[in-house]
């Protein structure tokens, strides 16, 4: 079966295109790099040719509010209606766990992705996970000042990119579900623990502080934002395994 992964350069992207070729499927690596490109449109039609699958691993470059809503969105306007031209039988997509439920600008964008899979009429599962372990050095960075870093007091369960795209590529091979799967890390922990553990780890003298008004890129959380509330599907790679895997990767 042919599986095109757009944005199959990313870090999601890249581990997923392997595991599917190890599975021995037609895979297409889709990014602007390889002439495909969501937001010009170009390359999109020809990609989608045969296609039985779509996942769409693509991120936006910038992250600014208006930037990354614009992205998501003439990305799907693109994407989608090309898909449904194919007939391609499934599109899968990476969301973020508890998008609905906080007010930042990033957010609101994968939550207007989400809302045209599900308006594009194609057979979709969207999958919603917490945030990738990898990403812990720009959580660190974003809630920096000077020698501390101020989060506020949540809890967090990151999952490691390795475990999304094992759990990204079995549910592509899987029947849509026109509904969402929630995956997270094995461990939850308040939010300061974890940064506070992956600096220790990472040799970074910032100290890391709990504080009630601090905010989450921008915007307001509460205990239970970025967690799953129901049932989710869990990784294998707990913290201190990835740490030990990042320290000796380093
Ligand atoms: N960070 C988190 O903690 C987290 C948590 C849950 C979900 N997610 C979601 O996970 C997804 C994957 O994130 P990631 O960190 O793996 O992304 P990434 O490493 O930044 O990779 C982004 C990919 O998108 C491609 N891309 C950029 N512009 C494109 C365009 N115009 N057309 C087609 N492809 C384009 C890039 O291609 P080039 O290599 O050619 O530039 C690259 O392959 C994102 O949708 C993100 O919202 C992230």
């Amino acid at each position: 079966m042919k599986i095109v992964v757009i944005g199959g350069t990313g870090l999601i992207g890249s581990k997923t295109v392997a595991i599917l070729r190890q599975g021995g499927h037609e895979v297409v690596a889709a990014s602007p790099k390889s002439g495909v490109n969501t937001i010009t449109g170009e390359g999109v039609k020809e990609a989608m040719t045969g296609a039985g699958v779509v996942i769409d691993l693509a991120n936006s470059p910038s992250f600014e509010d208006k930037a990354v809503l614009e992205f998501f969105e003439t990305s799907g306007r693109n994407l989608l209606p090309a898909e449904a031209a194919a007939g391609v039988r499934h599109h899968v997509a990476l969301s973020i766990v508890g998008t609905d439920r906080s007010d930042n600008g990033y957010f609101r964008a994968k939550v207007a992705q989400e809302k045209l899979i599900v308006a594009s009429g194609i057979p979709y599962t969207i999958v919603r996970a917490t945030q990738f372990m990898e990403f812990l050095g720009g959580i660190a960075d974003s809630g920096a000042d000077g020698n501390t870093v101020r989060l506020p007091p949540i809890l967090f369960q990151p999952i490691a990119a390795d475990d999304v795209a094992s759990m990204v590529a079995e549910v592509a091979l899987a029947a849509p579900r026109n509904g969402i799967v929630e995956i997270a890390g094995p461990d939850r922990a308040p939010f300061n623990e974890i940064v506070a553990r992956y600096l220790k780890t990472a040799s970074d003298p910032r100290e890391v502080l709990s504080d009630p008004e601090a905010r989450y890129w921008g915007g307001q959380v509460e205990t239970y934002s970025l967690v799953p509330l129901h049932e989710a599907r869990l990784g294998r790679i707990g913290l201190e395994e990835w740490f030990r895997r990042s320290k000796a990767g380093a």
